[in-house]
């Protein structure tokens, strides 16, 4: 790929190994290496799956922090760049816990059981009690690392082959369950691993007890190497041998020139070469790779503080993208954190012009309602406001729907209350809230204004027994034929702006209705009728 595309626009490859201490030169070779080839081509992530090595670590977690310091130290000494990858910590960035969660929900637990190393491990590691549900979900944990941030390339072992698949099929369940395309299917990258033996000539593994450390002093080195097992290759130095039985061909291989590979392999053949001197320039040949490793390690150590700071602000920026792909699965799971796609189910109209207010006057209810006597009166008006927001907001049923008027009031809320609100048939509605609160029955004013609907909101206080008013609000909705003739009759008699007095009185368990002195109407059926604003 040309240098010059974006690294944004180059495909992601993310990576992690669990901190277990120092790498040996089969991690390096099978591992390490390619990943420091990879950061010129792609946009890389590279992380210490310290949470992975929990799973099977949790009796004894003493370790993990230090390996963790350990791990970063050799992967930068071997070539991790910070300023082309982002190296960081996985508990440092809680989404992959986040994540893991989530995809635990909808990752069938037989799918977790038939991994092949599930099984293997628990009959294998007879040191570790790995029945716990962490150590189940290790695919789950890993199908988020890799998931979390939309990952095209995962370069692993073969060894991690199910994992990889099994990521694929969650992430391909996620997608088709949640109709989203929110992750793509990884593919894994084998590194192309060559046999790297150990000193005592089986693979090279921490468990066997036969490694060689990447960044070991270069004198131990030299000695495990001139120290290493023939495989009974040349048991006399006067007898041939073939390199390609022996460990120290192999090493030869991975590490040795062309020139030294053929003039060794030449020379154990015809047995004109001893095994001393053969396994001395294998050792230089080890040497001349990891001594500038080493080299490199001894510097970074010298500044562990400065090391930690960079895992941190690594881990932000890592922190930062993994947020991009949350917002998206938060959100096909239900759990977005934003209220607008909601909040329409409970509020009829898409900005509240007036919200500001009724917000102010709703929480000047709880104040008012603590004054007593005529400071209440003083702030009837947003004191009806908040009630009249209550009632919208608490008490209509949610089907009906109802928009406010798109206004600016400002300060003007004895206008705003005036203001209809409109249902979706296109009726205009009054609100009102009674002035007095009288055991008798309560007293409205009314605009001389058109209205379909009449919203006349009561209010009763009880104190109760902590000192506090308990609000009992009663809501009668009147459609128009209740006040039309009344009203009528009401406009001729007053003048022009003057509002129009009507109470509702009552009398035993009914409720009757009298405008500017009309005849008495029950309107106990109406109370929390709300058919008329259908
Ligand atoms: N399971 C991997 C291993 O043991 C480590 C790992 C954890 C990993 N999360 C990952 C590797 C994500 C690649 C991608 O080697
Ligand atoms: Fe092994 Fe080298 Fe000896 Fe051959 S000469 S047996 S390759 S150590």
């Amino acid at each position: 790929m040309p240098e010059s595309v974006p690294l944004s626009s180059r495909s992601r490859v993310l990576s992690g190994m669990r901190p277990t201490g120092k790498l040996h030169l089969g991690n390096y070779m099978g591992a390490l290496a390619n990943w420091v080839k990879l950061q010129d081509q792609y946009e890389c992530y590279f992380f210490i799956a310290d949470w992975h090595a929990l799973t099977t670590d949790y009796a004894d977690p003493s370790r993990i922090k230090l390996n963790t310091l350990d791990l970063a130290l050799d992967w930068l000494a071997a070539g991790l760049d910070p300023e082309r990858s982002t190296i960081f910590i996985q508990s440092h960035v809680l989404q992959h816990a986040e994540l893991n969660l989530l995809l635990g929900m909808m990752t069938p637990l037989g799918w977790l059981e038939r991994v092949p190393t599930y099984k293997e491990q628990q009959e294998n590691i007879s040191t570790k009690d790995l029945t716990n549900f962490g150590f189940l979900g290790y695919p789950v944990l890993m199908a988020s690392d890799i998931l979390l941030y939309q990952t095209q390339f995962v370069p692993v072992g073969q060894d991690q082959t199910a994992h990889v698949e099994l990521t694929r099929e969650v992430a391909r369940r996620f997608n088709s369950m949640y109709k989203t395309d929110v992750f793509p299917e990884p593919v894994a990258l084998f590194t192309p691993s060559p046999k790297l033996p150990g000193t005592d000539g089986r693979k090279m593994s921490k468990s066997y007890g036969n490694t060689i450390g990447l960044t070991e002093d270069p004198k131990s080195v030299t000695q495990k190497v001139e120290s290493m097992s023939t495989n009974g290759q040349r048991p006399r130095h006067t007898d041939s041998g073939d390199p390609d039985q022996c460990p120290v061909g192999d090493l030869h291989k991975v590490f040795s020139s062309s020139d030294v590979i053929a003039e060794t392999q030449a020379g154990c053949r015809a047995a004109s070469i001893g095994c001393k001197e053969c396994k001395t320039l294998a050792a230089k040949s080890v040497s001349e790779q990891v001594a500038p490793i080493h080299a490199k390690r001894r510097e970074l150590e010298a500044d562990v503080d400065r090391i930690w700071e960079l895992l941190r602000v690594e881990s932000k920026k890592a922190e930062a993208r993994a947020e991009e792909t949350m917002k998206i699965a938060r959100d096909a799971l239900g759990m977005s954190r934003d209220f607008r796609d909601i909040r329409k189910l409970f509020v009829h109209k898409e900005e509240r012009t007036g919200s500001k207010n009724i917000a102010n006057a709703w929480s000047d209810i709880e104040v008012v309602s603590r004054l007593d006597g005529d400071n209440m009166h003083l702030s009837w008006e947003k004191y009806s406001l908040g009630l009249r927001a209550h009632w919208h907001w608490r008490m209509v049923p949610r089907e009906i729907s109802l928009s406010e008027s798109k206004i600016e009031f400002g300060n003007n809320i004895a206008r705003e209350l005036e203001e209809p609100l409109i249902t979706t048939s296109g009726k205009r509605v009054l609100t009102t809230v009674s002035e007095q609160d009288h055991s008798a029955g309560w007293q409205f004013y009314v605009p001389q204004k058109s209205y379909e609907v009449w919203v006349l909101l009561s209010y009763r206080d009880k104190v109760s027994v902590s000192n506090h008013y308990d609000r009992e609000i009663t809501a009668f909705i009147l459609p128009q034929k209740v006040f039309s003739q009344p009203f009528a009759k009401a406009k001729k008699s007053l003048k022009k702006d003057e509002k129009i007095p009507v109470t509702i009185r009552k009398d035993g368990d009914r409720f009757l209705l009298s405008i500017h002195g009309s005849e008495l109407v029950d309107i106990t059926d109406l109370q929390s009728n709300y058919d008329p604003l259908r």
